[in-house]
């Protein structure tokens, strides 16, 4: 099974020219204030499910004009989602089953199996990155007094936040004791940073994130950590960088995995690290093990301002870029934004490899409206009593992107888990609440959810809204309707001769 569908992007802009090309960019010439103006108008697009905008005008907040061009929303769709990661959207699942089968390999069965299998063997070849002396991403570089944040058009996003926010920073560290050259033990997550000034940032990785252990590691050594962070890169490096990846596969390799192409990577200026080639822009520097500051409070992927909290602070020892680079940006709020979007899609990534340890489940999905996260709906074929409470525990325990899942709702697969009215049906017909249940206390919980009665430690609901069966009742159980198949065919062939204004009713569905 080929991996991609779509052509190899080495660069962003190879990705906006395909995007470009399918109508999926708007340029927008009059000048748009990078402050709270540029995230309303992505807002609004974002929620009508529009094209990527690439304002040629940013302003700041004194009005001056950007030196250089500000994309956002480049991952509102799930189309460009998908697309990021070389697929077409209805193969998001088929990607998703070869990444499954890469990771839990099957024995071979045959020659036609063995050679079946070429495509995968190749792409596992491509997360071999290259490594190359002129990076496109250094052909102008800053250093010590030329560095100034300033001159890059960091938006700020929300009313009353403190400071522009750099929103879509790829943050690459290593542990101490690496080889800079060791891809393998690089991590990029991407982590909101807070400008402090000329050549100073707050880096805001939560404490179990990849940066922050890496973080502890050098600081548990008194040194000070080399990071570089990359905006704007392909778009499976970005992407990547968004994925939950366990601590042993680097992101880096993760993109050559999707990218159909090696990863192109080059050796930073000023700091022991690798960097990719082909970003927009790069800014190199160093994290104190000590030094920390106040950072926000800024909106975030929930909706609210976040409360202030410290985090360690970066100095800034180079900015390199490319001739023309372009600024990728973008905002956090309530659902829907880029995040959600891009969480819907890695959702359905995902699903093969949750199926891969419980087989039971057919489908699985996190409401975008629910910070896409926090609540899970799951449809499974049922096939022995308890079993709904058992794929409840393996969520929470064996899959640690489901411990800040506050509540899950497990559906018989013949409910539609994207329909709300299908899983309100579900849950008001086949859950009993003295019996269907399940309720665990001072839980690890996501710390930014002040719904809970401690920081980080709170409680999760599972609901068994599925039909009961064995043991779990002794009542005789409800047979759901349905019309028979003969008599649904009868009326469709009936349907065009009745009056017109039936017509939109064909389906039955609401109007
Ligand atoms: C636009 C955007 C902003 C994000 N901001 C943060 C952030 O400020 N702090 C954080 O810890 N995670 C943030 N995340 C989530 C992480 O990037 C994501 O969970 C990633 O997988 C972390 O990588 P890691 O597991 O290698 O640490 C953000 C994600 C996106 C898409």
């Amino acid at each position: 099974m080929p991996i991609r569908d779509l052509p190899p992007f080495r660069n962003l802009r190879d990705f906006l020219a395909h995007l470009s090309a399918q109508q999926d960019v708007a340029r927008v010439a009059p000048p748009v204030s990078l402050v709270h103006e540029m995230t309303e108008i992505h807002r609004r697009v974002l929620a009508g499910g529009g094209p990527v905008l690439h304002f040629d005008h940013a302003t700041d907040a004194a009005g001056r004009a950007a030196t250089m061009p500000v994309v956002v929303n480049l991952f509102g769709t799930t189309r460009r989602v998908a697309a990021g990661l070389g697929v077409y959207p209805e193969r998001l699942c088929a990607l998703g089953e070869a990444l499954a089968a890469l990771r839990g390999p099957q024995p071979v069965t045959g020659i036609g199996d063995a050679v079946g299998r070429l495509p995968l063997l190749r792409a596992a070849l491509r997360t071999r990155t290259h490594r190359i002396s002129q990076p496109p991403v250094q052909s102008e570089i800053r250093l010590r007094g030329d560095v100034d944040l300033s001159r890059l058009p960091i938006q700020t996003c929300w009313p009353g936040e403190p400071a522009p926010l750099i929103t879509w920073p790829l943050v690459v560290t290593r542990p101490p004791g690496s080889q800079p050259s060791d891809i393998a033990t690089l991590n990029v997550g991407v982590y909101r940073m807070q400008v402090l000034g000329r050549d100073r940032l707050i880096a805001r990785w939560l404490a179990h994130r990849g940066g922050a252990a890496h973080h502890r590691a050098w600081a548990a050594q008194g040194k000070e950590m080399p990071v570089a962070v990359a905006i704007g890169a392909d778009p499976a490096t970005m992407l990547a960088s968004v994925l939950p990846l366990p601590e042993t596969l680097s992101e880096m390799s993760f993109a050559g995995l999707i990218r159909g192409e090696r990863p192109r990577v080059a050796p930073a200026v000023t700091v022991p690290l690798m960097v990719p080639a082909d970003a927009e822009i790069v800014i190199e520097g160093w994290v104190s093990p000590t030094e920390t500051a106040p950072e926000g409070p800024y909106g975030d992927h929930t909706g609210y301002y976040n409360q202030v909290e410290e985090f360690p602070v970066m100095r800034v020892s180079a900015i390199t870029m490319r001739p023309d680079p372009l600024y990728v940006s973008t905002f956090t709020g309530r659902p829907p934004d880029e995040p959600s979007v891009i969480g819907e899609a890695l959702n359905a990534l995902a699903l093969p490899l949750i199926r891969q340890q419980m087989p039971e489940i057919c489908d699985l999905h996190l409401p975008p409206a629910a910070c896409s996260h926090r609540l899970a709906v799951v449809a499974i074929r049922k096939r022995y009593p308890g079993q709904a409470r058992r794929v409840m525990a393996g969520l929470w325990g064996m899959l640690p992107q489901f411990s800040y899942t506050k509540g899950i709702v497990v559906v018989d697969d013949d409910i539609d888990i994207r329909s709300g009215a299908d899983v309100l049906w579900a849950v008001s017909t086949r859950a009993d609440p003295s019996r269907d249940l399940m309720l665990l206390e001072r839980t690890p919980i996501d710390y930014l959810d002040f719904a809970s009665p401690e920081p980080g430690l709170g409680g999760k609901l599972g609901i068994d809204a599925t039909n009961k069966i064995g043991a779990e009742t002794h009542r005789e159980w409800g047979r759901p309707l349905a019309m028979s198949a003969d008599v649904s065919a009868r009326v469709d062939a009936l349907w065009p001769r009745l009056d017109a204004a039936l017509r939109g009713f064909q389906k039955g569905e609401e109007q």
